[in-house]
C-alpha cells in the first residue's frame, strides 16, 4: 500500500470519502463525502469565505450549474474546451492521446491532434489496456451537454467552471458595486467536466467543487494592489517559466521582488498568489510540499496572459495543481459583450479632468450660398443634419434632388475648441484565483496523515488544522457507566450549547475511543473520570502531543476556545 492507498483506506473507513454509486459498481470520477468528509469540506469552504468574502470584501453569488448554449459559445468552451482523445481499435477503450504517448516517451505540452496522430503512427504507440492499435486523435469536448425543457430545441451545458456565471452577471454586479472598479465577487459550487478515463482517484473528478474569485480591475491599475504592502516581503517558492526551461528548481523569492523583476506580471496577480499561500497553509497544507509554478506559454489557457498554479506534492501523483491564479485580461467581458451586444464597459473618472482639443466643423452659408445658387438652402439643411464625424472627412457627398453634389471640406469653417473630459469607458480586466476544493481536501488528508509508534503500539493520527477538523472535541466517560456517562453527556451538551462541534462517545475501551478520534483528527479529547465526580475537573488530551491537562468543568469552554485560537 502506498500513501494514497493508506489515506484512502482511512478516508473510507472513517466516513470521509466514499466511491459514489458503490452498490451499483461505482463510476470513475465520482465520489461522495461521508459525514466527516462533508464536515471537513464545509470547514475548508468556510475558511475560504472568511478570507475572500469577509477579508477581501468580495460578496458571494450563486448562479445555475446548467448554462444556456450562448454562454459557453461566447466563452470559447463550445469551440475549444476539448482534450485530444484516441480510441483503441481493438478493445474500444478511449484515452487521452498525450497521456498515453507520455507513458512511452517525452513530448512537449500543447501538441495539435494531427501531430499526436503522427507520433502514435510513427512510434507504434499501443493501447495501454490490451496492446491493440490506436486510432486517429480527435477532439473530445469535456462539457456535459443536456437539453433544457422538453424536446431538443434548447441546448444547455453543465458548467465547467463557476466563473462564467459571474461574468454574465457583470452589468448587474457593476451596478451593485456602485459602478466603481475594482470589485470582486466569489462563487463556491459544483463544476462538471467529462474527463476522459479519470484514473487518478479523487484528484481528477467529473463533478467537483470550485471556489473562485473574479476580481474586476481597471487595466491601468493592475500594477498597484491597495493591500500589496501586507504581502510584499512574503517569501514563496516560485517556479517560473525560466527555471522550468533551464531544468532548475523553484526559487524562494519575496513576492515584491518577483513583481519588481517582472517574473509575476503585476501586483494583482502576485497578491492573490500570496493570499493563496496564506489560505493553503492555514487549512493544513505543508508549506514544504507547496510551490507556485508559472504556466509555460504553450500551456496557458486561451484567455490568460500570465498564470500561476499552486501545486502540492502528493506521494503517488507528484506535484498536483490545486489552485490556478490567472490574469484573464478583458477576454471574458469582450467575448460576452460581443455575443450578447450588451455594453460591459465601465466609466472610469480621471483623477482630474483632462483638457482635450476638438475641431468643430461648420458649413458656411457665406461660402456655399454664392457657389450653389438655388440649391444652397437644401444643401445647408442636409449638411446641418450630418454628424461631425462625416463633416470632418475630406469631402462630403450629398444627393440633392437626384443630383450628386460633392463638397470639399475646405468650404467649411474649422474651429478648435478645448473641453474638459472627466473620464473614459474601459473594459475591466479579470484577475482570478480559482481553487479546487476536492484536491485541497485530499491534500490536507495526505499531509495530515501520520503513522506513529507510541509505547510499542502503532497509532494512526490525522494532524488536521484545528480550524478544519470535523470534530473539535470528543467527550469521553472513562467507563461506560453511571454516574460518569450522565456527567459526560451533560458536559457535551453544555459545550454544544456554546457552539462547539463536540461528540459524545461511550462505546469501546477508552484506548479505542482515543484511537478513533485520532484517526478523524479530533484535536482534543475530554475525559470524565472518577476524580471528576469528586472535584468537578476533567482532563483535556491533546491529539498531537498526547499530553493531558486537568481543568475545572466551569472553565472548560473558555480553555477550549483559547486552545482553538492558539
Ligand atoms: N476558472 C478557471 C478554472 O476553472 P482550472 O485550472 O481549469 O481553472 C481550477 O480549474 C481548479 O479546479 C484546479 O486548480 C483544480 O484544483 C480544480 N479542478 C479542475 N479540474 C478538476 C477535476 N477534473 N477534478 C478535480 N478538480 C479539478
Amino acid at each position: 500500500m502506498d500513501k494514497y492507498d493508506k489515506v484512502f483506506e482511512l478516508a473510507k473507513n472513517r466516513g470521509f470519502i466514499w466511491p459514489s454509486f458503490e452498490i451499483y459498481g461505482g463510476a470513475s470520477g465520482f465520489y461522495d463525502y461521508g459525514p466527516m468528509g462533508a464536515t471537513l469540506k464545509r470547514k475548508i469552504e468556510d475558511a475560504w469565505r472568511r478570507l475572500y468574502c469577509v477579508g477581501e470584501g468580495f460578496y458571494e453569488i450563486e448562479s445555475p450549474t446548467i448554462g444556456v448554449e450562448a454562454v459557453f459559445e461566447a466563452s470559447g468552451h463550445v469551440g475549444g474546451f476539448a482534450d485530444p482523445m484516441t480510441t483503441c481499435q481493438n478493445c474500444k477503450e478511449s484515452f487521452r492521446a498525450d497521456h498515453v504517448i507520455k507513458g512511452e516517451m517525452e513530448i512537449p505540452d500543447g501538441l495539435k491532434k494531427e501531430q499526436l496522430t503522427e507520433i502514435i503512427k510513427k512510434y507504434g504507440i499501443k493501447c495501454p489496456e490490451c496492446g491493440g492499435p490506436l486510432g486517429e486523435v480527435y477532439d473530445f469536448n469535456l462539457m456535459f451537454q443536456t437539453w433544457i425543457g422538453p424536446g431538443q430545441k434548447k441546448k444547455g451545458y453543465m458548467r465547467p467552471e463557476t466563473a462564467q456565471g459571474m461574468f454574465v452577471d457583470f452589468p448587474r454586479l457593476l451596478r451593485f458595486y456602485r459602478e466603481k472598479l475594482p470589485f470582486g465577487v466569489t462563487q463556491i459550487g459544483k463544476s462538471y467536466r467529462n474527463e476522459i478515463s479519470p484514473r487518478q482517484g479523487v484528484i481528477r473528478l467529473r463533478e467537483f467543487t470550485q471556489a473562485e474569485a473574479e476580481v474586476f480591475v481597471n487595466p491601468k491599475d493592475k500594477s498597484s494592489h491597495p493591500n500589496f504592502e501586507a504581502v510584499r516581503d512574503m517569501v514563496l517558492p516560485l517556479y517560473d517559466e525560466q527555471s522550468q526551461l533551464s531544468g532548475g528548481q523553484p526559487i524562494p523569492m519575496a513576492i515584491g521582488e518577483a513583481v519588481g523583476k517582472g517574473i509575476i506580471a503585476n501586483e494583482y496577480l502576485a497578491y492573490y498568489v500570496a493570499l493563496t499561500h496564506v489560505f493553503l497553509t492555514m487549512v493544513g497544507i505543508d508549506p514544504a510540499r507547496l510551490r507556485f509554478r508559472q504556466h509555460m506559454k504553450t500551456e496557458r489557457a486561451h484567455y490568460a496572459t500570465d498564470c500561476w498554479d499552486a501545486e502540492v506534492l502528493l506521494e503517488r501523483f507528484g506535484w498536483v495543481e490545486v489552485v490556478g491564479i490567472a490574469d484573464r485580461t478583458d477576454y471574458d467581458l469582450t467575448a460576452h459583450q460581443r455575443r450578447s451586444e450588451v455594453d460591459m464597459s465601465v466609466f472610469v473618472p480621471f483623477e482630474k479632468p483632462m483638457k482635450v482639443s476638438r475641431t468643430i466643423v461648420t458649413p458656411n452659408m457665406a461660402v456655399i450660398g454664392p457657389r450653389y445658387k438655388g440649391k444652397a438652402g437644401k444643401i445647408m439643411a442636409a449638411l446641418k443634419a450630418m454628424p461631425q464625424s462625416e463633416l470632418s472627412k475630406p469631402e462630403v457627398r450629398l444627393n440633392i434632388d437626384g443630383e450628386e453634389i460633392i463638397i470639399e471640406s475646405s468650404l467649411f469653417e474649422h474651429k478648435t475648441v478645448y473641453e474638459d473630459v472627466n473620464g473614459e469607458n474601459v473594459l475591466a480586466h479579470v484577475v482570478e484565483p480559482s481553487y479546487g476544493i476536492d484536491r485541497i481536501l485530499y491534500s490536507i488528508l495526505e499531509h495530515a496523515y501520520h503513522e506513529e509508534v507510541v509505547r510499542g503500539e502503532e497509532r494512526i493520527v490525522l494532524k488536521l488544522a484545528r480550524s478544519v477538523a470535523p470534530i473539535t472535541a470528543a467527550v469521553l466517560p472513562l467507563l461506560s457507566k453511571e454516574p460518569l456517562t450522565g456527567k459526560a453527556r451533560k458536559i457535551a451538551l453544555g459545550l454544544k450549547d456554546k457552539g462547539f462541534m463536540v461528540e459524545y462517545d461511550e462505546s469501546g475501551t477508552i484506548g479505542r475511543r482515543y484511537r478513533r478520534n485520532d484517526e478523524v483528527g479530533t484535536p482534543f479529547s475530554i475525559t470524565v473520570d472518577h476524580e471528576t465526580m469528586e472535584d468537578d475537573t476533567v482532563t483535556i488530551r491533546d491529539r498531537d502531543t498526547m499530553s493531558q491537562v486537568r481543568v475545572p468543568v466551569k472553565d472548560l469552554a473558555r480553555v477550549l476556545g483559547e486552545l482553538l485560537a492558539s
